[in-house]
Parts: C-alpha cells; structure tokens; sequence
C-alpha cells in the first residue's frame, strides 16, 4: 500500500469519527420527527437525554404536551406516555399530583380510563386512596360519591364488607340515615320509581292513569295505575280459577290519607312501631299507585303469610310484575319489617329478576338504574 492511501484511510476514518455523532444525532431526529413530535417536544427530549425511551414507544400526545410544557418531569415520562390523551389542557399537571400523591403508573392509568377529568380532579384534592382499583373496577362505581365509600368503609362494622357492598351499599344511601335529606324523585309517573325512606314524592305530586279496580277484587272502591290494575286483575282472576281468593283491602292512597294512617300508627303503637310499618307522607309507593296490601280468603292481612294465597303468590306473582316489596331480614335496606302482604307492581321482566335473585327493588335500582 502506498503512503498516500494510507493517509486517504486516516482521513476518511477520522472524517467518519468526527461525522458519527451527527449522523447519529439526525437518525433520533428522523426517528422522532417520524414519530410525529414536534420540533420543540424534540428539543427537550434530547435536553433530557430521553430519545432511546422515546423512540422506542409509539407517539404519545401526551407526552407531546408534556415536553412542550412548562409542567413536564422526567420521572413521569413512563405515566405520559401510558396515558391517552383526553383534550384536557390541565392533563399534564392533573398526572404530576396524582404522582406526587402516590399514585402509581398503572393506578394512574386505571384513573385515566374511567373517570372524566372532573372526576379526577376530586382525586386530585385528596389523600391517597388504598385500592381506588378496587373502587373504580365496579361498574357502578360513581366518583363522586369516593368520599362516602371510604367513610362508610372506615366504619367499624363495614371494615369487611367487599368494596362492591360498600359501593352497592353507598349508592342506595345507607350510609345515610332514613329520612336524612332525602332526594326528590325525578321520575315520578315512571314504573319504576322508587319511593322509600330516601327518595321521597314532590310536594306537587299526582298520580296519574289511576283506574278503579274490578270491586270483585276488592273490599271496597279502590284505584291503581292502569298498568298496575290490569296485571292485578288477571292474577286475582287466574288465582280464583284454583279457588285462591286474593282480595286488595288498601291501594292507592293520597298523600294525606297516608299521613292520617302514619300518625294513627304513632297514636296507637308509638314513633318506633310506626317507622317499621308505615311510610311517612311523599315515601309511600302506595301515593303512586303501583302499591297494594292484600288478603288471603277472609283472614286479616297481617296473617297473609299463613295462608295458601300467600304460597301462591310467591311463586306466581313475579309473572305477572309484582314483587313482594318488603322481605324478611332485608330491614336494614328497605327501612320496614317484613310484610307478606304488601306487593309493588315493577313489570314482569323486573319482578322476575328480583324474584330469581333475591334481592329487593333498592337493589335492583342499584345496579341497573341508578346511573
Ligand atoms: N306500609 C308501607 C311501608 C307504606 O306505608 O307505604
Ligand atoms: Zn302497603
């Protein structure tokens, strides 16, 4: 080999070990540019030395935003680049509390998929939550009730309950006393509302589509809900056929015919008596029309319970939408001791859901309707 190539070798190798650093620098570049971030987001990537961890991830508006911010830590590039990005301008600095919170990337990524961002907020203003995953996994999780879960959670009692009983249990109210503040009912001409001793008539209320009960079926003139009326009547028919007599001896009641029968029971059996068994003005169901107390042949209707009519009744009434409303042992969710004879008209489809599931229409209202 000749000297002069010798030398053309030297240059061409020192040449190449002086251009390495810049061919390589463009190569993240391109890389970075293909990936879509702008020229600034670029700049601050190589600042921080962050180029490989960028590269090798798809392209994260998220991270766009935080780079290009004045909010952006290198400690979370993990978290922004996980998160999807919601339109939120306040994203970067709702990600940065949450981390300094406690918050871990895969926690703060479960927020970000299924709470809205002034949901997260809430979160934001307060302490770390133990197993906000546990919470927000359940379907009818609602955020803003996360304050109430965790207290009702703390009380002594509930310490075991599931994070799905304590939110089932949150969502229905229980945590709340009976009569507290009660909520207004929105929906009441719905066959489906519920009336109980937290969600309570407006003042103004009035049933509506009332229609006399055929008097065969009654013990005197006596109305309900047209729906309600005509499925009661097919089944005190169809009872009859099998020589049951079903017999409706209280339906619908204005609100204050149920405030006379509410203070008659506090006259005669006392304040604690009279809660247990009576519904105080605007929280009866028997005010919509969708409510009756029955017998069974002639006896009274608190021995409903015993009779044949009752057996058939709680296999049968469910097909024709009635529900035996206040079961035995679920007191603590309904506010009333059992009672046999009172049925609540919801639709067969409903009836039936909660006559295979056992549970009672507060919680049916729970977890299909209370959204
Ligand atoms: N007995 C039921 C609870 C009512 O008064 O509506
Ligand atoms: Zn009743």
């Amino acid at each position: 080999m000749t000297k002069n190539k010798i030398k053309i070798k030297k240059y061409i190798l020192i040449l190449t070990m002086l251009l390495l650093p810049i061919i390589c620098l463009n190569f993240s570049d391109i890389k970075l540019k293909k990936l879509n971030y702008s020229n600034e987001a670029i700049r601050v990537i190589k600042n921080n030395n962050i180029e490989n961890k960028v590269i090798n991830n798809n392209y994260s508006k998220t991270l766009e935003i935080a780079l290009t911010s004045n909010e952006f830590k290198k400690d979370n590039i993990d978290i922004y680049l996980n998160i999807k990005y919601n339109n939120n301008t306040n994203v970067i600095n709702q990600i940065n509390n949450l981390k300094d919170i406690g918050y871990n990337k895969d926690e703060i990524s479960k927020i970000y998929e299924k709470l809205e961002s002034n949901q997260i907020d809430f979160i934001t203003n307060y302490t770390y939550i133990e197993n906000l995953k546990s919470y927000l996994d359940y379907k009818i999780f609602k955020p803003e009730n996360l304050e109430r879960y965790i207290n009702y959670k703390n009380i002594e009692n509930n310490i075991n309950l599931s994070y799905k009983d304590i939110i089932l249990n949150v969502n229905m109210d229980l945590d709340k006393a009976f009569y507290d503040n009660p909520n207004i009912i929105k929906n009441p001409d719905d066959l489906l509302v519920l009336v109980n001793k937290y969600n309570r008539l407006p003042d103004n209320y009035e049933a509506k589509d009332l229609e006399q009960i055929d008097n065969r079926f009654t013990v005197s003139k006596m109305y309900l809900n047209k729906t309600a009326k005509n499925a009661f009547e097919e089944m005190c028919s169809d009872a009859k056929s099998i020589n049951l007599i079903i017999t409706a001896i209280s339906t619908y009641r204005t609100k204050d015919y149920q405030k006379k029968l509410y203070d008659k029971y506090i006259e005669t059996k006392g304040i604690e008596y009279a809660e247990k068994y009576s519904a105080r003005p605007r929280h009866s169901e028997h005010e919509t029309g969708l409510a009756i107390d029955v017998r069974g042949g002639l006896s009274s209707y608190t021995l409903f319970e015993n009779t044949e009519e009752y057996k058939w009744i709680k296999q049968n009434a469910h097909t024709y939408g009635f529900i035996i409303r206040y079961e035995k042992n679920k007191e603590s969710i309904t506010g009333y001791n059992y009672e046999s004879w009172h049925l609540r008209y919801v639709g067969n489809e409903v009836a039936s859901y909660i006559h295979k599931h056992k549970i009672t229409f507060e919680e049916y209202h729970a977890i299909f309707l209370n959204n």
